[in-house]
């Protein structure tokens, strides 16, 4: 496995690549790499010819009271991770080579960035936009590869690539858990062990409304409470949100008739996780279908 660290010698990289007629897959990180990473790496090696994995803590998307600092960074660790998920090239740039000094552009999608997480993280989503906006102009990928469990980013950086005719496809891959049923987070690590024992609560509190959901419970409302009912029973988790949105737009909803959206964040000590899961009412892409309103590929496409 390569590694790069200037812009410069990425470009170089790929533009040789792409002469050489591989087809790039771009697989972003911010390192304190784990197995969901590692899914997002296999997917890329599966379905084109290099797999680049970048590893760059974005201060942009880290608020003034967050955990930029405290983020956790090692490494020779992620190297070697990097080397055994069979990555081809590992660019971990140096400071000052993704955020040139002075830098005053910003890239935002309006509408989608301000619900779920962007209300307790204000700024955070213009922060991974711009930077995402950045990798895949520096890396110049053909297919970028992203986790069902940031469901948000997902669906936002998809609608960027769109709205700027990136040419570049943005494929979501399914959220990695551990046996429990946690979602895979490099945040896991600051989780004590009575918070660990807690934090599956998240998972089964949103499984708990999605089965609610898909047994007829057609109001969000009710399902949201539902979530919320189970997470407030856990006494080291304190909710941030618990939102039902159109899967698409991220809209509140106020029935449920195609695919929604059911997501959550919530606190266990210093540790903020988030989880989500997409509940689609039983036969609603056959109506969907039957009426012309079927929808574009989402989720593990
Ligand atoms: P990071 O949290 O390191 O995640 C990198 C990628 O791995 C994201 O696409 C994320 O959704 C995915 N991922 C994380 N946990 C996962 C899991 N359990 N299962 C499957 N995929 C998982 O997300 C970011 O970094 C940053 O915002 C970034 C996109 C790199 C921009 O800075």
């Amino acid at each position: 496995m390569e590694t790069t660290t200037t812009a410069a010698a990425m470009k170089a990289w790929s533009r040789a690549a792409r002469s050489a007629g591989r087809r790039i897959g771009l697989v972003p990180t911010m390192g304190a790499l784990h197995d969901g990473h590692l899914s997002l790496v296999s997917r890329a090696r599966a379905e084109c010819d290099a797999a680049v994995l970048s590893i760059y803590v974005n201060p942009l998307q880290f608020g003034p009271r967050e955990d930029f600092g405290a983020y956790p960074r090692d490494a020779a660790r992620d190297r070697n991770l990097a080397r055994s998920f069979g990555a081809s090239l590992l660019f971990a740039p140096l400071e000052g080579e993704i955020h040139v000094a002075g830098h005053l552009t910003w890239v935002e999608v309006e509408g989608m960035q301000e619900s779920l997480c962007g209300r307790s993280r204000p700024g955070h989503f213009r922060g991974v936009t711009t930077v995402v906006a950045k990798l895949l102009q520096i890396v110049d990928p053909d297919t970028a590869y992203f986790g069902e469990k940031d469901a948000q980013q997902l669906r936002i950086i998809r609608r960027m690539a769109r709205d700027l005719h990136l040419d570049c496809a943005i494929i979501g891959c399914p959220t990695v858990r551990e046996p429990d049923g946690l979602a895979m987070s490099s945040r896991n690590a600051y989780l004590t062990v009575e918070e660990r024992r807690a934090a599956p609560v998240l998972h089964r509190a949103l499984e708990a409304g999605a089965a609610l959901a898909r047994s007829g419970g057609t109001d969000p409302a009710r399902v949201v409470a539902r979530v919320r009912e189970i997470l407030d029973a856990e006494p080291l988790a304190r909710a941030d949100y618990v939102e039902a949105v159109d899967d698409e737009t991220l809209r509140p909803v106020e029935g449920f008739e195609g695919r929604m959206l059911l997501a959550a964040a919530a606190w266990f000590g210093r540790a903020r996780l988030i989880d989500n899961v997409l509940v689609e009412r039983p036969g609603a892409s056959d109506q969907a279908a039957a009426s012309g309103r079927s929808r574009p590929e989402i989720g593990t496409g």
